[in-house]
């Protein structure tokens, strides 16, 4: 017994931190799986998954892997995201504007983009819903009185003119109490940042863009949306993916009432 006691100390406290370090990890994986929010995400995805379902193999398959891998959903889904109109500018298949109709088969989506194809995919799969999705660039697109605006990795495409034009008529076409989201590359994020842009740079060349994705200092967009009377948050954030990119949030404030 003396000879053996050490080691059945030093044994049983090696063997219990490792059964009780797994169990720990189960747990924390159980519990995050099960919070409201998380099953709240995994309805909306379910949600967008089953609008699309119907649309052909490689948009269905290219909207079930963006759903995976980009983050930005759980981002948006963690946000109030209100009642009425949304905007989603340079919507692609419009899985932004779903996201926001999850629970309100009635809300009204706007969306445009100079994709043909994706337009058509969009305008197929919410043939159930209240939608207006249209060809249309976004620098000239008319913007309806919104709750919320959405332009999720399209301002690159734009020059500095016309980021700055366009975000300045998002926030004036926002409601009392509306919010304003947009994700633009983040570029000091060294590696990740690089890759990031070389990934666009990719695309543009792909999509023949004639012209060189451009992003501005975070700054300039955060004083373009307080020149215009909102108030900005930003957060930088890490996809699943090695990407780099910042979101901002610029709230409307809520009208005051009259005395
Ligand atoms: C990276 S995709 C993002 C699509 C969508 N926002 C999303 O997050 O899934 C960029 C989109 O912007 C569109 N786009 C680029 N320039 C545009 C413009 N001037 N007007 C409208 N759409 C534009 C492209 O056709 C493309 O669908």
């Amino acid at each position: 017994m003396k000879d053996e006691f050490l080691s059945w100390v030093l044994g049983s406290l090696v063997v219990g931190d490792a059964v009780g370090g797994v169990g720990a990890a189960i747990t924390a994986i159980v519990v995050h799986l099960n919070t409201a929010a998380a099953r709240a995400l995994r309805e909306r995805v379910r949600f967008v998954n089953q609008t699309f379902s119907r649309s052909a193999g490689f948009d269905r398959g290219f909207v079930r892997w963006k759903l995976r891998l980009d983050r930005i959903f759980s981002l948006i889904a963690a946000e109030t995201l209100g009642a009425g109109t949304v905007v989603d500018l340079g919507c692609g298949h419009g899985m932004a504007l779903c996201f926001a109709a999850y629970g309100d088969s009635t809300r009204r989506l706007v969306g445009c983009d100079l994709d043909k194809h994706r337009i058509e995919t969009a305008r197929e799969a919410f043939r159930n819903l209240n939608a207006e999705v249209s060809v249309a660039d976004v620098r000239h697109f008319p913007l309806p009185p919104a709750k919320l605006i959405l332009i999720l990795d399209v301002l690159q495409y734009l020059t500095a003119e016309e980021q700055l034009a366009l975000l300045t008529r998002c926030c004036s076409a926002l409601e009392p109490g509306g919010k304003f989201i947009f994700r633009v590359h983040d570029c000091e994020r060294g590696v990740r940042s690089a890759i990031t842009m070389a990934f666009d740079r990719l695309l543009f060349t792909c999509a023949h863009a004639g012209v060189q994705p451009l992003m501005l200092s975070p700054e300039r967009y955060r004083s373009a949306l307080e020149s215009a009377g909102m108030r900005v948050e930003s957060r930088r954030f890490r996809n699943r993916l090695p990407l780099a990119h910042i979101l901002f949030i610029a709230n409307r404030p809520p009208e005051e009432k009259a005395l």
